[in-house]
This record gives C-alpha cells, sequence and structure tokens, in this order.
C-alpha cells in the first residue's frame, strides 16, 4: 500500500525540495509528507540522502530548491529567532550522539534544553539545577531503562547506555518530533533493537513524529511501519514496511556500474 497523500495533520512537508553541494545533488527535488505521530524509517545505501533530508527536516541546512515545511510553519524562509522556536521542538540525536564525555548523565540530559533559553540560563542550568528538574531526568532516565547513571560520568557508560542518555536529552526538549540518524550504529544487534523499539514506544505513548535513518533493514522492518528507501538523492520507494519484500530491498542498494567499477580497482590496489 503506499501511503496516503493526505490525513492527520502534517508534521514535515518537502514540496519540490532538493539540496545540492556544488554539482552534487544530494537529495533531487522531492516532495514528501509526514503526518504528525507518523513513525517513519529511512534507509537507502552510504550517501543515497538520509543525513540531508534529516537536515532538510530540522533546518540545519536549507533546500538549494523548493520549500520544506516543519510542525506547520515554513522553516525555510523563517527569521532566526522563529527558526530556533521551530528547532526547539525538534529533538534530533545524531549519529554520534552529539553527547559531552566530561559532563555528568544528568548533564547531558539538561542540555536538551538549549535553544529554548538563554544561554546564560542554559549554563545556569547545568551548574545548578532545580529539584523539580533533577527529579524530571531522574524519571526520563528510569524511562530509557538507566536511571541509576543520573550522577556518573558519560564517558565512562557502555555504547548502549550512551544511547539511552541521548533519547533523554531528546525528551527532555519536550519535543513534538523525533529525527535519528543511524542512532544504532556503535552496538550489538540486541541493544539496537532495544534502541529502535524503545525509541518507537516512546514516540507512541507521547504522540511524537519519529524519523530514523537505519543501516540494519530487518530492525527497520520489524518497528517501523512506513519506511522511505532513498538512493542517490533520489526517493526509490515510500511504502508500508510489510509490503516491501527482499526484492525491493536488493534493488535499493545493488551496486551501480560505477560503483562496481571503483570495488574493481579497489581490489586491483
Ligand atoms: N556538507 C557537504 N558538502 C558536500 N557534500 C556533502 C555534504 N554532506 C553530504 N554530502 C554529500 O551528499 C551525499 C549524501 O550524503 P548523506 O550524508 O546525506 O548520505 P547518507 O545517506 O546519510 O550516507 P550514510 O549512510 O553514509 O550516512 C553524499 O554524496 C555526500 O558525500
Ligand atoms: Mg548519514
Amino acid at each position: 500500500m503506499s501511503v496516503p497523500a493526505s490525513g492527520p495533520e502534517a508534521a514535515f512537508e518537502l514540496h519540490d525540495a532538493g539540496c545540492r553541494y556544488g554539482k552534487l545533488d544530494a537529495l533531487v527535488p522531492t516532495t514528501l509528507r509526514i503526518a504528525s505521530g507518523d513513525c517513519v524509517g529511512l534507509v537507502g545505501p552510504s550517501g543515497s540522502g538520509k543525513t540531508t533530508l534529516l537536515r532538510l527536516l530540522n533546518a540545519t541546512v536549507q533546500p538549494t530548491s523548493g520549500s520544506v515545511s516543519a510542525l506547520g510553519q515554513r522553516i525555510d524562509s523563517l527569521s532566526s529567532r522563529s527558526l530556533r522556536a521551530v528547532r526547539s521542538r525538534i529533538a534530533t540525536i545524531p549519529q554520534h550522539l552529539g553527547l559531552v564525555p566530561n559532563l555528568r548523565v544528568w548533564q547531558n540530559v539538561a542540555i536538551g534544553r538549549i535553544g529554548r533559553r538563554r544561554f546564560a540560563g542554559t549554563l545556569k542550568d547545568l551548574l545548578f539545577l532545580s529539584k523539580d528538574s533533577l527529579a524530571e531526568i531522574h524519571e526520563l532516565l528510569d524511562r530509557v531503562g538507566i536511571e541509576e547513571k543520573l550522577f556518573a560520568r558519560t564517558s565512562q557508560l557502555s555504547g548502549g547506555q550512551r544511547q539511552r542518555v541521548a533519547v533523554a536529552r531528546a525528551l527532555f526538549q519536550k519535543p513534538q518530533a523525533i529525527l535519528a540518524d543511524e542512532p544504532v550504529s556503535s552496538v550489538d544487534p540486541a541493544r539496537a533493537a532495544s534502541l529502535v523499539a524503545l525509541l518507537n514506544d516512546l514516540a507512541r505513548e507521547r504522540g511524537l513524529t519519529l524519523v530514523i535513518s537505519l543501516h540494519n533493514l530487518e530492525l527497520a522492518r520489524e518497528f517501523l511501519p512506513r519506511l522511505v528507501g532513498l538512493r542517490s538523492g533520489h526517493i526509490h520507494f515510500d511504502q508500508d514496511s510489510a509490503a516491501i519484500d527482499d526484492k525491493i530491498f536488493e534493488s535499493l542498494y545493488q551496486l551501480s556500474g560505477s560503483e562496481m567499477l571503483e570495488d574493481e580497482g579497489g581490489e586491483q590496489r
């Protein structure tokens, strides 16, 4: 079944939005709608444009053509102040998580509210957190399964525990949407599955929109009801995951002629 073009309010919309870096089309002009509360997986080979698409959705890059709307506002033409306000409602979990290793876990979670407040206020929060905020962080850490790590130094956590800190930080931001860019790249399959399941559960229980890029197709298919497959900056498919068979996945990941030549060249070296 293909994904409906209308329905519940849109969390994100691309209208012919493209992104070029010099001569390279990282994303060709694309039209895409993600409804509020949708959980969507982005899959596709390296360099296919997954991170670029996520960056367009949170306005860390501007489209070089077309328009992008997030949470009901055109974000390609907002003042920097309004843009900050929209961004504060979109939590991003970057590929390498973006945690500060020398800070305590609670401090990394508290960083989630940067952008909502003036920098001086945030800095103060990182040094002296109110009792209420600390209780809130404790509760979030409990929800993500690492409440005992509240005061631990972040550098002393395992990869899986750090991912959970990043999720708690995203939730502390009180977002309407979470964008996660390959958040499970450095952990074993069981922990990867448990984190994707957690993100999915949290999105459903809080009514959040979730867009998550994943290299692991099994996980994507198991936990995300809708998958967008990208290939060379194009949408190759946009479907219910149950309708995507192995053949479609294979065609997404097939090497192009020039990539095969590069590979052969690599073997000769
Ligand atoms: N800042 C940039 N400047 C120039 N080219 C870029 C930039 N960011 C990305 N690209 C190029 O745009 C294309 C898409 O990159 P992108 O990071 O979106 O791919 P991806 O699907 O996230 O890949 P991966 O799975 O490896 O993370 C790639 O060819 C990449 O080299
Ligand atoms: Mg990427």
